[in-house]
C-alpha cells in the first residue's frame, strides 16, 4: 500500500500545461465542424470511448503490476469520466500470467454507477468466474485469422466461434451483456493479409449470437485508412454500424487516422488505451493501442463530446507511467507535461 500512496498523491503535470491544451482543443471546434462538412459525411456528435488500458494495456507487461496499483488506475480512470474501462482478463493465469489477480481487481474497484466494467472470457470456465466476482459485462474475443486464433485462444475460428455460442446463451440466461472482438480485422503477424469477407464473416456471427457491440481490432496496427475504409464497407454489410467500434493499436502510427475513416463512416465507439499502454502477448511486435488521451484530444478539437475530463485523464495516464518506469506513448501528455 504504501508503494501505492507514493504515486497516488503526486500529480506529474503543471495545470498551467492542462490549461494551454482545453484552450487549443476549443478554437479548433468551428474549424472541426467545417471539416465534417467537407468530407461529405457528418461526425457523431459524441463519442463513446472504451478504456481498454488496465487489461489490454497492463496484459503485455513484463513486470506483475499489484492489484493494488490496477485498482487505483481503474478508479482514476472512472474520476476522469470514462464510460467503460474494461478491467481484467478470466483467462488462463499460465497464458496471461498478468491477469491472474482478476478476482482480486474486480472486487476491488469502486464501481461508479453509470460506468460499464466488462471483461475478457474466452469461454465458459472464464465467464463463470468473471459472473462470481461481480462482472456484469463480458467480452469474447474472436479473430478474423485462423493462426492468430490457434496462437492465441488455442483453437480454429469455427471452435472459438462454438465456444463463444455457450458464453453468450449463460450471458443471456444471467442477464449479463456480452461484447464481442475480431482481431486481426487489417492484418494478422501471422498470416498476413487478411479478407474484408472474412472479418465480416465473423463479426456477423458474433452479432447473430448476441454481442451488443463488435469491436473491430487492429491488433498489430498495421492497417491505413484506405484498408480500414475497405474493411468498415464489408462488415457495414452484415452488422449496424450502431453495433460496431474500432479498436486501433499504434504500431505504424496509423491509428488516429483510421479512427477518424471510422468516425466518418459512421462508427461512434472508439477503443482506446491510457497513455498508450498495450499489445497482445500473441501477436509479436504489436505496440500499444491509441493513447485515450490523444483520441480524447482530437475528439474534443472536432467539437465531438466524450464526457471525458483530459486533465484527470492525463493524472491516470501519468501515475501508471510513473508505476512502470515508463514514458508515456501519449503525444498530448507528452506535449503538456515533458515527460
Ligand atoms: P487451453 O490450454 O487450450 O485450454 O487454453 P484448456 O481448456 O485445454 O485448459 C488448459 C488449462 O487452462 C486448464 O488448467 C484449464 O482449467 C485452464 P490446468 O488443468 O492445466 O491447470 N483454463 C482456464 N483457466 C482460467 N480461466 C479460463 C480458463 N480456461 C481454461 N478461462 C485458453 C485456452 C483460452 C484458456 C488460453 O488460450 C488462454 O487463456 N489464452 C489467453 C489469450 C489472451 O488473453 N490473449 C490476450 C487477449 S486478446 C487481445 O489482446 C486482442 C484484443 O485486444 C483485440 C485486438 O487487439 O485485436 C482483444
Ligand atoms: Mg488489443
Amino acid at each position: 500500500m504504501a508503494t501505492l500512496m507514493r504515486f497516488v498523491n503526486h500529480s506529474f503535470c503543471s495545470r498551467m500545461g492542462h490549461r494551454s491544451i482545453a484552450l487549443s482543443c476549443n478554437s479548433s471546434v468551428a474549424r472541426a465542424v467545417s471539416f465534417g462538412a467537407a468530407a461529405g459525411k457528418p461526425l457523431p456528435a459524441k463519442v463513446k470511448i472504451v478504456e481498454v488500458g488496465p487489461r489490454d494495456g497492463l496484459q503485455n507487461e513484463q513486470t506483475i503490476v499489484p492489484a493494488e496499483v490496477k485498482i487505483r488506475l481503474i478508479d482514476m480512470l472512472s474520476e476522469a469520466g470514462l464510460p467503460v474501462i474494461e478491467a481484467t482478463s478470466f483467462v488462463s493465469p499460465k497464458w496471461v500470467p498478468q491477469m491472474a489477480d482478476q478476482v482480486e481487481v474486480m472486487q476491488g474497484i469502486h464501481k461508479k454507477p453509470g460506468v460499464n466494467y466488462p471483461v475478457l472470457t474466452p469461454n465458459l470456465k472464464g465467464f463463470q468466474a468473471a459472473v462470481k466476482a461481480g462482472a456484469q459485462e463480458v467480452a469474447i474475443f474472436g479473430a478474423a485469422s485462423e493462426l492468430f486464433s490457434k496462437k492465441n485462444i488455442n483453437c480454429s475460428v469455427e471452435e472459438s466461434l462454438q465456444r463463444f455460442e455457450e458464453v453468450t446463451k449463460a450471458a443471456k440466461a444471467q442477464g449479463v451483456l456480452v461484447r464481442g472482438y475480431v482481431s486481426c480485422v487489417l492484418g494478422c503477424p501471422y498470416e498476413g493479409k487478411v479478407s474484408p469477407e472474412k472479418v465480416a464473416h465473423v463479426a456477423k456471427r458474433l452479432y447473430a449470437m448476441g454481442c451488443y457491440e463488435i469491436s473491430l481490432g487492429d491488433t498489430t496496427g498495421v492497417g491505413t485508412p484506405g484498408g480500414m475504409s475497405e474493411m468498415l464497407e464489408a462488415v457495414k454489410q452484415e452488422v449496424p454500424v450502431d453495433a460496431l467500434a474500432v479498436h486501433c493499436h499504434d504500431t505504424y502510427g496509423q491509428a488516429l487516422a483510421n479512427i477518424l475513416v471510422a468516425l466518418q463512416m459512421g462508427i461512434s465507439v472508439v477503443d482506446s488505451s491510457i497513455a498508450g499502454l498495450g499489445g497482445c502477448p500473441y501477436a509479436k511486435g504489436a505496440s500499444g493501442n491509441v493513447a485515450t488521451e490523444d483520441v480524447v484530444y482530437m475528439l474534443h478539437g472536432l467539437g465531438i463530446q466524450t464526457g471525458v475530463d483530459l486533465h484527470k485523464l492525463m493524472d491516470a495516464g501519468a501515475f501508471i507511467c510513473q508505476f512502470l518506469n515508463r514514458r508515456t506513448s501519449s503525444k498530448v501528455s507528452q506535449a503538456a507535461c515533458k515527460l
